[in-house]
């Protein structure tokens, strides 16, 4: 059905059992496990799915299978909440990480083309922060992975998947905000068609969102300059409550300048940092597992390095990542990706020279806060395990917590499998395909329209752009890896003078 909310706006209604907004991992193995239910649902994204973010993952998906050494999802559930900093929910942990292996052969039986060991078995590698024996037996092959393109692999496969279901898809579809009842029921979203300007009112009865992070309120970041944080900012605009936004992982090892991802993988196969003494300084912070501690040691190590002045570079502002060490056939068969990428974007030969890195926005652990179900919670309220009827959440948008303070490398594309799939099956536990739903608020997405209309016809001074550059700039020198209440305050300053 099409009304005139406001004369020039086209609205056009929809209703649906289920309706998941973005098309990476997590939405993916949403919207698949939902239609292998009996769902019928949509799922809305701004991007062509196969374009989404998952698709530059590069290291791997951890799990316990113990292709390479005796495993334990224990072992991995320890590091985990160790690697969270103790911040994580360890009943989340306890979740993913035994569930890891069995969403780890899913993929492989969807047909996700893993690197093999000479036997035939999924090859893993070392990652950071992983070991055997709840830290007593040493570094754990725990990574499974596509060579360096884990990602690419992954969100292929699991669109192939998608397509033999009956998802309805929304390419290029902007959602725009949570449809709220005045019960505080999540009722669905409302969207903006880019292609041709129609507003879309996505009813249903409920709604997943996999939105992603929002690395790019930074200058510079791994993320992709998609990931601007959309879902969390939906549910802002609700008035619900998001959680940890402060937990900005920075990822050791970007390219400087570039800010491209260099795999920890390439670390997990050998690489080593050194600073502009030549000295492998990770020796002296992490005795044990030197250049794989875990990502937040290895960034304030090699910051700490820059500050001292050991930094390289005629700025000596940055750090060496060394693979010329590594035999040719590990460099071409498990690090091809960022061979091609050192090459065109710091113009250096691998097998030569080392990669200039410094450590890059690279990660969002907090988000939307959820339950282990993927249901969102409402954490300022009177009891914190009160759910949002009707709304759920999955991957880097949300906030389960598994991730605590610092993610593990490799703990992400098993985050967005694992709580994706969490997702249908718990919308299967509370609810059955074709459930009657309630009528849309009169009026519903009319608050939403005025804003956009605000929006577009506005004629301040500064162009949207300048401010969100202004900001980016703002974030990345006043909460960089060190933070303190000085610089904190001095940006928040600068917002407010220069926007
Ligand atoms: O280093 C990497 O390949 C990144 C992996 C991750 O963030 O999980």
């Amino acid at each position: 059905t099409t009304s005139h909310l406001q004369s020039s706006y086209t609205v056009v209604d929809h209703s649906y059992d289920a309706v998941v907004v973005g098309a990476g991992g997590a939405g993916l193995r949403a919207a698949i496990g939902l239609s292998e239910h009996g769902f019928n649902t949509a799922c809305i994204t701004k991007l062509f799915p196969t374009r989404s973010h998952t698709v530059a993952a590069q290291g791997g998906i951890n799990a316990a299978l113990g292709n390479m050494s005796e495993d334990d999802w224990r072992w991995h559930m320890y590091d985990t909440v160790k690697g969270s900093d103790w911040l994580g929910d360890q009943d989340s942990i306890q979740y993913m990480c035994r569930e890891a292996p069995k969403a780890v052969i899913e993929l492989e039986n969807y047909g996700l083309p893993f690197s093999r060991t000479e036997d035939g078995k999924i090859y893993q590698r070392a990652f950071g922060g992983q070991s055997l024996d709840f830290g007593k037996g040493g570094q754990a092959y725990r990574c499974a992975c596509a060579a360096d393109r884990t990602g690419h692999a992954m969100l292929h496969t699991l669109y192939g998947q998608a397509m033999k279901h009956n998802t309805q898809f929304f390419v290029e579809y902007f959602a725009l905000d949570l449809l709220m009842d005045n019960e505080g029921n999540c009722q669905g979203v409302i969207a903006l068609n880019m292609e041709d300007g129609t507003l879309h009112r996505f009813r249903a009865k409920n709604t997943i969102l996999a939105t992603g992070g929002y690395g790019r309120a930074y200058f510079s970041a791994t993320s992709a300059h998609t990931c601007t944080g959309d879902g969390n900012a939906m549910v802002a605009r609700a008035g619900l409550p998001l959680q940890d936004l402060e937990f900005v992982q920075f990822h050791p090892t970007g390219i400087y300048g570039a800010g491209c991802l260099i795999t920890e993988g390439s670390r997990g196969e050998g690489g080593i940092l050194r600073n502009s003494e030549g000295e492998r300084f990770m020796e002296r912070y992490a005795p044990t597992a030197k250049d794989l501690a875990s990502r937040d040691v290895v960034s304030r190590s090699m910051t700490m390095e820059i500050r001292e002045g050991r930094g390289v570079g005629p700025l000596k502002d940055h750090i060496y990542l060394h693979l010329n060490h590594l035999p040719p056939k590990v460099l071409k068969e498990r690090l091809p990706g960022i061979s091609e990428t050192a090459a065109i974007f710091a113009g250096v030969d691998v097998t030569k020279e080392p990669i200039p890195v410094l450590p890059t926005v690279h990660y969002n652990m907090g988000g939307i806060p959820t339950n282990y179900h993927g249901e969102v919670v409402d954490i300022k309220g009177d009891n914190p395990d009160t759910v949002i009827p009707g709304l759920m959440a999955a991957g880097e948008a949300a906030c389960a917590s598994v991730h605590g303070a610092n993610r593990l490398g490799a703990n992400s594309l098993l985050d967005i499998v694992v709580f994706g799939r969490a997702c249908a099956n718990r919308v299967a536990e509370i609810s059955k395909p074709g459930d009657k739903q309630k009528p849309l608020e009169k009026g519903a997405g009319e608050k939403t329209i005025a804003w956009l209309d605000k929006l577009r016809n506005a004629n301040g001074s500064l162009p949207t752009s300048k401010i969100r550059l202004n900001t980016q700039r703002i974030m990345q020198n006043n909460a960089a890896v060190f933070r303190t209440q000085e610089t904190l305050e001095e940006g928040i300053e600068h917002c407010r003078v220069h926007h």
